[in-house]
């Protein structure tokens, strides 16, 4: 991985402008990741794992916002390697760095990366197996029930959605309490106040998060027969989507 820290909001001059995905964020990302996702490794290795159960030989498994490339290094491990890994992604930055770390393993199966806006939706081709993982927060509300519905027709019968999502709490009580755990927990990785405050600020009205229960209703009424939450973590939410 690469690890060149994350110092992107120590500076007071940060916190003034919105929170994007360009070469600076791309370059620190990994390091980002690591200490602002609680559990990150865990997470990668649960959806991976859930991946393998779906993909079909010859088919596709899609990850949508993949940025430095992880979650595609985790699934190759539990695919099987008739199964072409798509990394979608709208940054360059991050596709670069994510193109690099590809190279730079043995790959067992077949992949490609693709730049593309997901706000504008997408053609996915043969998927088995799509994951988001933190990345629908950040497309437009407007546009996700459209690509979330196109995820559901483009799979076949026995396909899954891998939804990862930061989400907020039932109610404002419960919601302040898993955001004060949460930045305890980014305190104890070594983030000051300043910078979790300029942090939040940044990602104010770019990261939109929904009630798990909104995300539930999304998937449910957009072409998926089930879901259930396999992770949880304040307020960290992963749901295991079907399609029947
Ligand atoms: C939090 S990161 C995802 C982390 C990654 N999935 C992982 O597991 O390590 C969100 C990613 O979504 C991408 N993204 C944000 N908006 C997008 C859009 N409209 N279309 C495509 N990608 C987008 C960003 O460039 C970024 O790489």
């Amino acid at each position: 991985m690469n690890k060149a820290r994350d110092e992107l909001f120590r500076s007071p001059g940060h916190g003034a402008r919105e929170f994007d995905f360009g070469a600076e964020t791309a370059r620190v990302f990994d390091d980002m990741l690591e200490r602002s996702v609680p559990f990150y490794a865990e997470l990668q290795d649960m959806i991976a794992r859930l991946a393998g159960d779906f993909a079909t030989p010859g088919s596709r498994a899609y990850d949508l916002g993949c940025s430095t490339g992880n979650g595609m290094l985790t699934m190759a491990r539990y695919l099987p390697e008739t199964v072409t890994l798509v990394g979608v992604d709208a940054s360059s930055p991050m596709l670069d760095q994510a193109r690099a770390k590809l190279e730079k393993q043995s790959m067992p199966c077949p992949w490609r990366l693709i730049q593309a806006d997901l706000n504008q939706g997408l053609a996915l081709e043969n998927p088995s197996v799509v994951v988001m993982t933190l990345t629908l927060q950040f497309i437009r509300p407007l546009y996700r029930e459209r690509l979330v519905r196109g995820i559901a027709e483009s799979l076949p019968k026995g396909g899954c959605f891998i939804l990862v999502e930061k989400v907020l709490g039932q109610d404002s009580l419960i919601n302040r309490l898993f955001v004060k755990h949460y930045y305890d927990f980014k305190r104890r990785q070594g983030y000051d106040d300043n910078e979790i405050m300029r942090k939040r600020e940044a990602l104010e009205n770019i990261l939109i998060p929904y009630h798990q229960k909104e995300n539930e209703a999304l998937l449910l009424d957009n072409g998926f027969g089930s879901c259930d939450c396999f992770f949880r973590w304040y307020n960290f939410c992963g749901m295991l989507a079907i399609k029947y």
